[in-house]
């Protein structure tokens, strides 16, 4: 096992019936500002639940920031947090509210210039703070809700940046599976498709000697496999439901990656398909994995054996076809969920890859994956076998 250091500091709160637990969390006399989305919240009781246990404090309202949530919105909420002294933000909504709030915390106390510069000029620019947040979380999905990461768009440049810091982890969210029973289809099937992809990203590399990471991260796919079709079922089985909540949660808040090579790749290049044709963060993710993993197939031929063979069951026949099979059934779990894995069943064309490769060219994008062999004619060539 390598090296590593964990650190995760953010309490969760799991539980029927657990929003009201926001009224002791949040420091009494703080200054809410209260995030949201679409207004999923109003149409399923969680906005009155949250109102509810914030009535003794003084709470303002930014609704509207958008999936993918974007810059020019949130620098609309940096303005009305700077201008009402806001000293603690409450995220209600799925990742992407989460990780606008992320933005909004750090930004309303950046001094070196335009917040952008903290995603775009990420080697120049360090975060020295930001206000506290917590979240109310409605979507399991992108582990936001315990991690210190955040992905926002630019809208005016098409532009989908990381960032993170010591400074934004949330300081508690709640994780009430009520609150997603009115999660639609596409949503549930998205959710589980992105904590399948974010354990394969720190699971599928090489070797280390890790096996309880091994087995943490297989635990949480067989539980996503399991469960996963019982949620999409019925999103009301509140067992089913938390028990993906949680599994999403811990896909993405650090523990699977100590100690272990990470890749990542897949999410590089699934942010571009994101920002150029507005493609579901999940859907892109299983047009590219697939074929990563038959590309890389020689780099990680270890792991993709270990994976079909405990996870599928794959343990027949030469090592190229457990392999191939292993992908395949990947592939057959994502479409079973009704998520398609081509680019031509997105519309998007060759003249895409064109642009990507542009893109990471002009960024001096290079050296992806866990062994640091990706470059950009190698992501030209992934893009090129999910035509
Ligand atoms: O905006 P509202 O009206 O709330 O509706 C949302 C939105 O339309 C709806 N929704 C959320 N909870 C609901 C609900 N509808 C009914 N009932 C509920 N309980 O679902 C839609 C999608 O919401 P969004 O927050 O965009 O989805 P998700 O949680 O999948 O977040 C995706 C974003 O997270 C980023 C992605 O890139 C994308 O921008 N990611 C963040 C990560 C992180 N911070 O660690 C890691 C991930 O890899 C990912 O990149
Ligand atoms: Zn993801």
């Amino acid at each position: 096992m390598n090296n590593f250091k964990f650190y995760n500091p953010v309490k969760i709160i799991f539980g029927k019936g657990t929003i009201a637990e926001v009224a002791k969390e949040v420091p009494a006399g703080a200054r809410v500002l209260m995030t949201y989305g679409g207004g999923s919240i109003k149409k399923n009781g969680v906005y009155e639940q949250v109102m509810e246990a914030l009535k003794e404090h003084t709470v303002f309202e930014f609704g509207g920031i958008e999936p993918n949530p974007h810059y020019e919105t949130l620098m609309q909420a940096v303005e009305l947090a700077k201008n009402e002294k806001i000293d603690f933000i409450l995220s209600v909504g799925g990742g992407s509210v989460l990780d606008g709030t992320k933005f909004i915390a750090a930004a309303v106390v950046f001094d070196q210039g335009d917040p952008w510069r903290f995603l775009a000029e990420k080697a120049a620019v360090k975060l020295k703070g930001a206000i506290p947040f917590g979240a109310v979380l409605t979507l399991p999905a992108t582990g936001s809700e315990m991690n210190s990461g955040a992905v926002i768009t630019k809208v005016a440049t098409k532009e989908k940046l990381t960032f993170g810091s010591p400074f934004t982890f949330p300081k508690f969210s709640v994780l009430d599976p009520e609150t997603t029973f009115s999660l639609p289809p596409r949503q549930i099937s998205n959710g589980i498709v992105d904590a399948f992809t974010h354990v394969m990203e720190q699971y599928l590399t090489y070797p280390v000697n890790a096996p309880l990471q091994d087995r943490i991260a297989e635990g949480v796919l067989l539980t996503l496999i399991e469960e996963g079709p019982k949620v999409m079922q019925n999103p009301s089985d509140y067992n089913a439901m938390g028990n993906f909540m949680w599994s999403a949660t811990m896909a993405l808040n650090g523990l699977l990656s100590a100690g272990v090579p990470t890749d990542w790749a897949t999410h590089m290049i699934g942010h571009e398909l994101t920002a150029l044709h507005g493609i579901d963060h999940a859907r892109t993710l299983a047009i590219v994995l697939p074929s990563l993993l038959r590309y890389k197939s020689e780099t990680k031929k270890e792991k993709l054996l270990q994976y079909g063979a405990r996870i599928w069951n794959i343990t027949e026949g030469s090592e190229e076809e457990r392999i191939e099979a292993a992908i395949q059934a990947t592939v057959k779990f994502f479409n079973s969920l009704d998520i398609a894995t081509t680019l031509h069943e997105y519309d998007v064309d060759r003249a895409t890859i064109t642009a990507i490769v542009e893109r990471f060219q002009k960024r001096g994008v290079r050296n992806l994956g866990e062994r640091a062999d990706i470059q950009v004619e190698d992501v030209e060539k992934i893009l090129e076998m999910s035509l």
